[in-house]
């Protein structure tokens, strides 16, 4: 690539634990930055015309699971190919399936291209976590605070695998802002790249 060219951001993924801001943070980011926005769970809801917590009451986890993959590539393929950047809301345990973390790394940096696409972790402390998932309905995996406590540190190791950790705390345009200051801008150009994970996911 000669130095002329900046490098672009194609694709931004939010990842996180159940209550950290992945859905708002993102719709706010896109607005922001003019950006096309996806919510992948808002996408499994449509594919199967039923609410997260009855496709896990009526199939089970492991089919929500089949039909998370199925639209995390759907949605992968769609942000690819789409001339404006998009931003994709992961649900909580996306990143926690290794088949999900191979399909972002695919698309994130294709064999014969630089790499264009980003995983954000919003992190955020699992007793904020609790708070804000205790006043919400609607999570099927979210019962008492022992097994959500227990589930999130399950899930700690595959989070740290995203390519930046941003604060969630705070308002969602507060955490917008901070993931624009990792160096995106509207056209997508940006220093992202220049920079490494452990420089920024410390
Ligand atoms: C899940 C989190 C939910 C949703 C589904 C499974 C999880 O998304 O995808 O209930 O495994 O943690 P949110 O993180 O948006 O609540």
């Amino acid at each position: 690539m000669s130095s002329a060219v900046k490098p672009r951001v194609k694709l931004l993924c939010l990842a996180g634990f159940m209550g950290s801001g992945k859905t708002t943070v993102g719709r706010q980011l896109a607005q922001q930055l003019g950006w096309r926005f996806l919510d992948l769970d808002e996408r499994i809801e449509e594919r199967a015309g039923a609410k997260i917590s009855e496709i896990f009451e009526r199939l089970g986890e492991a089919a929500f699971r089949d039909l998370e993959f199925e639209q995390l590539n759907r949605a992968l393929t769609e942000g690819a190919a789409a001339a404006v950047p998009t931003i994709i809301a992961l649900g909580g345990g996306t990143f926690a399936q290794p088949r999900n973390l191979e399909a972002l790394r695919a698309t994130c940096k294709p064999e014969d291209a630089p790499r264009d696409g980003f995983v954000i972790w919003l992190d955020c402390p699992v007793e904020q976590l609790f708070a804000r998932c205790v006043t919400m309905g609607n999570r099927p995996l979210f019962r008492d605070e022992i097994s959500f406590r227990k589930l999130y540190e399950e899930r700690l190791p595959f989070y740290r695998m995203a390519d930046f950790r941003v604060d969630g705390g705070g308002e969602p345009r507060a955490v917008a802002e901070r993931i624009i200051a990792l160096g995106i801008s509207a056209d997508g150009t940006g220093g992202l790249q220049s920079r490494n994970r452990t420089e920024v996911n410390a």
